[in-house]
C-alpha cells in the first residue's frame, strides 16, 4: 500500500490475478496507516496553560450541567466521568467544540487542556465540526469479506451532499455475525448491501427508525433460523 492509501502495483497485480481488482476499492488511510483524521496532529505547545473556567462567566446549558453532575455522582473521582460528560456535550453541540469543552471543564472543575487530551484520544469524540448523524461503516475483516468496502463507498457517495450525516469507516464494531454492518447513530444494522443505502439515509434524515427489520437490537438472535426446532422436555431427575 502506498502512502496515499492506493494499492501498490504489486498488490494490484495480485488482485487482478485473483479477479478481484474491480470489486475492492481501497479505504483511504492517512499518513502512517491510520484511518482516523488528525491522529498525528501535534499538540500546540505555544498555547497558554489553561485555567479552570470561572462559573461566574461561563454559560452552561442547564440540561448539560444536569447530565454532567449526574455522571460525576456515579464515581468516587469526578474525573472518571470525563467520557460520558464529553459525549453529553457532543450530543448537545454536535461536536466537542472549544465552547463545549469550556462548559464541561467549568462543571467538572478541570482544565480544558485535560479534556482536550481525552477528546483527541478517543476517536468517537469529534474535535472538528461534523454532521450530527453518525454512520460508522465497519470495514474490518469479517465485514470486508462480505462487501463492506463497496457498502462504505456507496454510503459515502450517497451522503456526500448531506452535511448532517457523518460517514466514516470503522474498525470491528463487534457485530461480525451481521456483517457487513454499520452503526447508525449508535444503532447496529446489518447485514447491509449497497441497495439498502437509499432507504437507510431516507429513514435517518426523516427521523424514523433506520431499517427496523435489520436492527440487531430488534432481533431475538442474529440468526433468524436459530432455535426454531422443538426440543423434548428433559426427563425429571431420578425417574
Ligand atoms: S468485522 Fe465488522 S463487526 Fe466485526
Amino acid at each position: 500500500m502506498s502512502a496515499s492509501g492506493e494499492p501498490s502495483d504489486e498488490v494490484l497485480d495480485t488482485l487482478l490475478t485473483l479477479g478481484l481488482a474491480g470489486q475492492r476499492r481501497p479505504i483511504p488511510r492517512y499518513a502512517g496507516g491510520s484511518r482516523v483524521p488528525g491522529w498525528d496532529e501535534p499538540a500546540d505547545l505555544a498555547k497558554d496553560p489553561a485555567e479552570i473556567p470561572d462559573p461566574a462567566t461561563t454559560d452552561v446549558p442547564a440540561d448539560l450541567r444536569e447530565q454532567i453532575e449526574a455522571h460525576m455522582a456515579d464515581y468516587p473521582d469526578r474525573r472518571s466521568a470525563v467520557l460520558p460528560a464529553l459525549a453529553a456535550a457532543q450530543r448537545i453541540h454536535g461536536w466537542c467544540s472549544p465552547e463545549a469543552i469550556e462548559q464541561v471543564a467549568c462543571v467538572m472543575r478541570v482544565t480544558p487542556a485535560y479534556l482536550e487530551s481525552v477528546a483527541t484520544f478517543y476517536d468517537m469524540l469529534e474535535t472538528t465540526p461534523v454532521g450530527r448523524h453518525s454512520v460508522y461503516v465497519c470495514t474490518n475483516i469479517s465485514c470486508s469479506l462480505r462487501g463492506a468496502d463497496a457498502l462504505f463507498e456507496t454510503i459515502s457517495q450517497a451522503a456526500s451532499q448531506e452535511p448532517d450525516v457523518n460517514v466514516r469507516s470503522f474498525e470491528c464494531l463487534g457485530a461480525c455475525d451481521i456483517a457487513p454492518m454499520a452503526s447508525v447513530d449508535g444503532v447496529y444494522v446489518g447485514p447491509l448491501t449497497p441497495a439498502d443505502v437509499p432507504r437507510l439515509l431516507e429513514d435517518l434524515l426523516a427521523g424514523r427508525p433506520v431499517l427496523p427489520d435489520r436492527q440487531l437490537a430488534r432481533r431475538a438472535v442474529a440468526d433468524p433460523h436459530a432455535n426454531s426446532r422443538e426440543f423434548a422436555s428433559p426427563e425429571p431427575d431420578g425417574e
